[in-house]
């Protein structure tokens, strides 16, 4: 019967050619390791977000009369409701760590150089996307600190000339203050505008992933003479099959996601949903200590470090600029950043210094 089902298949849609020409075909460098695992597991993270999502929206009711009660209906009384929500909101934060790491290894084996621009542009705009998605997100449960959190974050374009800052703080808050208006702009935002968005440049990203080929490391003897001045798949010497070799490599990461995912709400459930988090939105009742989440701590302590907000901001945003377009900046050949010591110096530099305004932001 299966046999039949498989014959059928195949003689509809040449199921062998597919796997043997597409799949097994479909060549890897021998020497990639664990770090070109990074893109899928981030992919697998969002597919994650996006079922458990699914079942979320199911319960949850976008007004400020009901949002909050609605995440404790779905945490105390819908059968495994804890479970998808906590699963929800610990891979967010595990996907951003991923999202981060994929991104280094990335930079610091060279792989953004010709050809592969478009791949890395296509990445940092993921990288802004999966931000929104966290921002967005952050004030559905409607609770003290995703209320308050969010009115300082929707208030840091302030510091930008009044006439920009008056209209991009009303589009965002569909008002003067946080509000109705916002929990509703955010939650089409969250489950409207941005999937598709996400989609489409995720596809356009892998597609030139599977187009140009991976790259091989820039470390050792492996590395790739790539010296392309036109279109050319990338052949490599010695080769490995990308299935069921490589799709092996990205399944054994992609447990290691889950176990670790798992053992986050097992053991350490408060982690990412402190006692703020579980107090309804109070917007008479303003906190003592407000803090944004841990990836936007660095951004958020550097503004309140430079008295002049207007500059404050005109830095990061050109910060984002110069790292979009990185690949047209740093267009030497030399991939091995262990031979470009003044780049390897100032990623070190960059790296300590996101981690003690992070520190400091915390506990400031
Ligand atoms: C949700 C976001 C992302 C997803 C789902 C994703 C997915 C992937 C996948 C599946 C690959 C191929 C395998 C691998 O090297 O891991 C890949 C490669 C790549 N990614 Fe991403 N990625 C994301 C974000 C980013 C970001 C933020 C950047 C950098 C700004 C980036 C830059 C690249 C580059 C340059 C490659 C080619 C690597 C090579 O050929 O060796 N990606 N990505």
């Amino acid at each position: 019967m299966c046999k039949k089902i498989i014959n059928g298949i195949n003689a509809r849609i040449g199921l062998d050619d597919l796997i043997e020409n597409r799949l097994k075909g479909y060549r890897i460098p021998k020497e990639t390791n664990v770090f070109y695992t990074l893109g899928i597991v981030a992919l697998f993270a969002y597919m994650l977000q996006a079922v458990s999502g699914y079942f979320l929206v199911m319960y949850y009711v976008p007004h400020p009369d009901y949002a909050f009660s609605s995440t404790q209906t779905i945490m105390n009384t819908v059968p495994f409701g804890w479970l998808v929500r906590m699963v929800h909101i610990v891979a967010s934060n595990l996907m951003l760590i991923v999202l981060f790491m994929h991104l280094l290894s990335i930079f610091i084996m060279g792989s953004y150089k010709k050809p592969r621009e478009i791949t890395w542009i296509a990445g940092g705009l993921l990288i802004l996307v999966t931000l929104a998605f966290c921002l967005s997100g952050y004030l559905l449960p409607w609770s003290q600190r995703s209320y308050w959190a969010t009115t300082i974050a929707t208030s840091i374009p302030t510091a930008l000339p009044p006439v920009i800052a008056d209209f991009i703080v009303t589009i965002l808050r569909g008002g003067e203050n946080v509000s109705a208006a916002t929990l509703n702009r955010f939650f089409a935002l969250h489950v409207a505008f941005l999937p598709p968005l996400f989609l489409f440049i995720v596809g356009l990203h892998i597609f030139m992933v599977w187009r140009i080929g991976l790259s091989t490391t820039p470390f050792g003897n492996a590395a790739e003479e790539e010296t392309w001045t036109e279109y050319k798949r990338a052949d490599y010497k010695s080769n490995y099959p990308f299935f069921p070799n490589f799709v092996l490599k990205e399944a054994f990461m992609i447990s290691i996601f889950l176990a670790i995912t798992f053992f986050i709400i097992s053991f350490f459930p408060t982690i990412f949903l402190p006692g703020a988090a579980n107090t309804p939105a109070d917007p008479l009742n303003t906190p003592a200590h407000i803090k944004p989440e841990w990836y936007f701590l660095a951004p958020y302590q550097m503004l309140r470090l430079i008295p002049n907000k207007f500059f404050g901001i005109s830095i990061q945003i050109i910060f984002v600029g110069i790292f979009l377009f990185w690949p047209f900046i740093d267009v030497k050949k030399e991939r091995n950043i262990l031979k470009r010591p003044l780049l390897l110096g100032f990623i070190i530099v960059l790296l300590a210094a996101w981690a003690v305004l992070t520190v400091w932001g915390r506990y400031s």
